[in-house]
């Protein structure tokens, strides 16, 4: 990052936040593959539908997973150089499929726990760099923006 850009961050801890956008990275990462996975092996008669909406939104969350990336790396950070650090490093509690893959109420209801985790996140990155670090911030709310979306989008097609 350049000399102006790194002096407009103050009173924050940039060793925190980089640690927080690695771990909001990871998750993007298991989301985009879960996602797909859960995608691919969805099965019945409602599970196209499903299985579109899930590919949709496996390509946004590798997108925030890529907008991450970048800030990362402005702030000094190193991205995982091994996919095997990628769960370590993740705040998102385990992904689990239900056992009978034609439940599209199931499958549904573990992709709405990974958006309320992500929402958690960035709720969290947000206010540690609010009027310290305004670019990580604003990154933080518009990707906070599209997890509440997705929270509210996978919350009806639940019906619940
Ligand atoms: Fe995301
Ligand atoms: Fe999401």
């Amino acid at each position: 990052m350049g000399q102006l850009g790194r002096e407009i961050i103050k009173d924050v801890d940039v060793k925190a936040v980089i640690k927080e956008l690695k771990a909001a990275y990871a998750d993007e990462w298991l989301a985009h593959y879960n996602y797909l996975h859960a995608a691919q092996v969805a099965t019945g008669l409602n599970a196209p539908p499903v299985a579109s909406m899930l590919t949709t939104r496996a390509a946004d969350e590798l997108m925030h997973a890529m907008r991450l990336s970048e800030r990362i790396q402005e702030l000094g950070g190193a991205l995982p150089e091994d996919w095997a650090e990628i769960p370590k490093l993740s705040n998102t509690p385990k992904f689990v499929l239900p056992k009978n893959t034609s439940d599209m109420k199931g499958l549904l209801k573990a992709v709405l726990k990974a958006e309320r985790s992500a929402i958690t996140t960035y709720q969290k990155l947000s206010n540690m760099t609010r009027h310290r670090d305004t670019v990580t911030h604003e990154l933080a709310e518009e990707l906070l923006a599209d997890e509440v979306k997705d929270e509210e989008h996978t919350e009806n097609l639940i019906g619940e």
